[in-house]
């Protein structure tokens, strides 16, 4: 896939399937806004991520409209406009219905679903102008229910027709699509969750059979998805939910 000369806003990106994505955007000839929650987080992306001249920095919570404002605002004047969105910041707490907080409800609510309503919006007159697309980072738990994750499943089951939502209303100018990845091998899953458990083995392999090919997926195979819907090869692919699960919502053995 060719990018060369796109200007590409991944919010989330200094760590994960974010970081993943906008070297997969950058091998390719892109140049992208790196954005962070704050402007260290966004710094250690960009420094990770090594070619400074095709980088530039977004730093911003995109849990408030404000700080949603501030990131769009910055890759456009850091990109000089914009092709291509990927909303990829997220958050993901644990937690029994019984025992999920306000607090766990509005952080989920407000970086998954909000932020990615937001900066859609706020990017929305650049993408026009460049008949560009969107990627939403939505997951299969946004398609199928998960024991301990309510908060989370309504917010991304939100991104999900969000994602359709918005194929219907932008087009033909700008194609919206979204990936829905099972677990994959990145600080969510392995530093904040597996290494977290009371039996770290246990939940790993948990979580590596919760898949029907049996395995934690890399964030780079992620990538490569986001990479094909955000590029020309899909011209015709708009308001699609693109499992890259494993199987995992694909029925029951
Ligand atoms: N890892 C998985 O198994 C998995 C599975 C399905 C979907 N996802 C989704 O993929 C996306 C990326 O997750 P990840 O696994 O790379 O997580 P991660 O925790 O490794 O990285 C999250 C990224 O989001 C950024 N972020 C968090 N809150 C933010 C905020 N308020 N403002 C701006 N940036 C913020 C962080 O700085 C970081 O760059 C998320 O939307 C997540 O829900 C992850």
């Amino acid at each position: 896939m060719d990018f060369t000369g796109k200007r590409i806003l991944v919010t989330g990106s200094s760590r994960g399937i974010g970081r993943a994505v906008a070297d997969e955007f950058l091998s390719s000839g892109g140049r992208v806004a790196i954005n962070g929650r704050t402007p260290e987080s966004t710094h250690e992306g960009i420094c990770a991520l090594g070619d400074a001249a095709a980088l530039c920095t977004a730093p911003g919570d995109v849990g408030t409209l404000a700080g949603c404002r501030a990131v769009v605002e910055a890759a456009v004047e850091g990109l000089g406009g914009l092709d291509i969105l990927i909303n990829s910041a997220g958050v993901g707490d644990y937690a029994p219905f019984a025992e999920t907080t306000e607090a766990m409800w509005d952080a989920a609510i407000d970086v998954n679903l909000k932020g990615t309503f937001f900066c859609s919006q706020l990017a929305l007159d650049d993408l026009r102008a460049a008949r560009g697309n969107i990627v939403n980072i939505a997951s299969d738990a946004g398609l199928i229910g998960e024991a301990g994750l309510s908060a989370y499943c309504a917010s991304k089951g939100g991104v999900v027709n969000l994602t359709r939502a918005l194929a219907i209303e932008l087009a033909p100018d700008v194609r919206v699509n979204c990936v829905c990845p099972g677990y994959v091998d990145t600080d969510m899953v392995r530093r904040d969750g597996i290494e977290q458990a009371d039996d770290p083995v246990a939940h790993e392999q948990a979580l590596i059979d919760y898949a029907p090919l049996k395995r934690i997926a890399h964030p780079a195979e992620i990538a490569k998805a986001i990479a094909y819907l955000a590029s020309d090869d899909a011209i015709f692919v708009t308001g699609a939910a693109l499992p890259i699960d494993g199987g995992t919502t694909a029925g029951r053995g």
